[in-house]
């Protein structure tokens, strides 16, 4: 008997439908999988045929071969398991064939039968709806499924339960996400920060706008302590953001288990050992890297120079475009990556170079080496840049900083009006606006533009590096409420690039 079901594999973030095929004839005993990868098609065969005769199946003497299509997709064999097995008993004749037709199955099989979680059922969920499909997982996958509005998923925990399903011998509730979404809580705060309000402020206006920003400053004047606590200023995800970001971790297999809906904006923090293919994302069945993990919420590079060369220049294309693209033979996977880049670092090997305590004991060409490790296009690419010194024994004794929600409900505030004003545009924050945005929502008084003409002037900023201050500057006004760019807001974003210059020896 032939007997069909559907299935999905992710690619990038979207879902394919797979098909599972499956013919069975009496005879000798054969197993045949077509369209997996051979390595994993025993383990696959091994799996189903246990968890089959393990969950009170008989599995009858003949010839079994399984067809999954499309071929030429490269698949992970395990999340197809489950479809397999149930195909498998409906060409025994245990489950009517027709039946199989309006399902969507994913699961891994364990030898009992016992059904393990999977990577990217948000997808296949998103998937299924648009082609009136029950989708059936394992149950640690059912509120990530449920996340879907209008969907019907349904989590069960082995084989069997899922033929009792599918035969109409078992009663069971699509899974129903419940939004009780809650602020995240954090272990540490910005109030933990003494003095550094200049810092704090630049911090602020960067997790505002969405702005990347680079600390630069000696050891141990604070640049990792603040930059861990930036995501405790962040506002919660926008439900749109919290889908495109829960999509990554679901492909990713990096949902925890039980959960639905990833609300808190993620933080990544890379080893500056980390390999290109790990930072971009890649493989043959392309799986997202740490800038796509940190969609949403934040990138953080600490020690910045001490990251490969080509790990590197490698950010330079998701920074600018917000996404990565990754070509293989059946076309290109992409990626969403629209993170907030915090990096930090030393401006010199010692550390001490601009420092007003203490020496710095390097050479002239020592320095330079060491800042030439980031390219000019790199630097081109942050909007934020600030000296960050040392505290003084009198500021470290002084009270406690302000703490982390209240300088979030201004951060809220402000990310409230740049939603506003780019609804249907598909962006969130003013560092995403592209040339002809800056053009539109720009606008500056006389006195400000001339402010902005004097200072590039002086400082032989770039096109790019205008742009990046406009930008900036559009930040520190909605952070006011303010409806036009005024010259205070400028100048405060001219600041915020002169701080290269101090630190930096060309
Ligand atoms: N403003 C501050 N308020 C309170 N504690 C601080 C402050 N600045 C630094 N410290 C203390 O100093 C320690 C070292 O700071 P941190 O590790 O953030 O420095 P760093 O700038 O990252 O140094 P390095 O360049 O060596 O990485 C912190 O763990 C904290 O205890
Ligand atoms: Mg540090
Ligand atoms: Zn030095």
């Amino acid at each position: 008997m032939v007997a069909k079901t559907f299935s999905a594999m992710h690619w990038g973030v979207d879902a394919i439908k797979i098909e599972v095929e499956v013919d069975y004839t009496k005879g000798v005993p054969q197993f045949v999988i077509v369209g997996l990868p051979d390595a994993e098609v025993r383990e696959s065969k091994e799996r189903i045929h246990s968890a089959i005769k393990n969950s009170g199946f008989p599995f009858p003497p003949g010839r079994v071969r399984v067809n999954l299509a499309p071929a030429d997709i490269k698949k992970e064999g395990s999340l197809l398991d489950l479809p397999i097995a149930i195909a498998v008993l409906s060409s025994f004749g245990y489950i009517p064939p027709e039946r199989l037709r309006e399902y969507m199955l994913l699961g891994e099989l364990a030898l009992d039968g016992g059904l393990r979680k999977v990577s990217g059922v948000l997808p296949a969920s998103i998937l299924a709806k648009s082609e009136g499909l029950k989708l059936v997982v394992p149950s640690a996958n059912a509120y990530e499924g449920a996340v879907v509005k209008g969907g019907k998923v349904f989590g069960l925990s082995n084989l069997g339960e899922v033929v009792k399903f599918i035969l109409g011998e078992m009663e069971i509730d699509p899974a129903e996400f419940n939004e009780t979404q809650t602020y995240p809580e954090y272990d540490v705060d910005m109030e933990d920060v003494r003095g550094m309000e200049y810092v704090k402020r630049a911090c602020e206006v960067a997790a505002a706008g969405g702005h990347n920003i680079l600390m630069i400053g000696p050891p141990g004047s604070g640049k990792t302590m603040i930059a861990r606590r930036i995501p405790t200023i962040l506002p919660e995800m926008e439900e749109e953001e919290a889908i495109e970001t829960t999509k990554i971790y679901s492909v990713a297999g990096l949902m925890p288990s039980g959960e639905g809906l990833i609300t808190t904006r993620p933080f990544r923090a890379p080893h500056h050992t980390v390999s290109e293919v790990a930072l971009i994302g890649g493989g043959s069945v392309p799986r997202p890297g740490e800038v796509s993990l940190a969609h949403n919420g934040v990138l953080f590079l600490d020690e910045l120079p001490e990251f490969s060369r080509q790990a590197l220049e490698s950010l330079r294309q998701p920074m600018e475009d917000g996404k990565v693209r990754i070509s293989r033979a059946r076309g290109s996977a992409e990626f969403p990556a629209n993170f907030m880049l915090v990096a930090a670092m030393n401006p010199c090997p010692c550390g001490h170079f601009g420092d007003k305590t203490k020496n710095c004991t390097c050479t002239v060409s020592a320095i330079n080496r060491y800042q030439g490790k980031i390219s000019g296009p790199l630097l081109d690419r942050i909007d934020i840049f600030i000296n960050v010194q040392p505290l003084t024994y009198d500021e470290f004794r002084n009270k406690k900083g302000e703490k982390s929600s209240s300088i979030r409900e201004r951060v809220r505030k402000a990310r409230e009006i740049q939603i506003k004003r780019f609804e249907g545009r598909g962006i969130y924050t003013n560092s995403r606006m592209t040339p002809r945005m800056i053009k539109e929502f720009c606008k500056l008084s006389a006195e400000a533009e001339n402010l902005l003409r004097m200072a590039s002037n002086r400082m032989g900023i770039s096109a790019r590096g205008i742009s990046r201050i406009l930008k900036v500057a559009r930040t520190i006004a909605d952070l006011e409420g303010s409806r036009d760019i005024q010259t205070h807001h400028i100048a405060e974003a001219i600041q915020y690039r002169q701080n290269v210059g101090e630190y930096w020896m060309t």
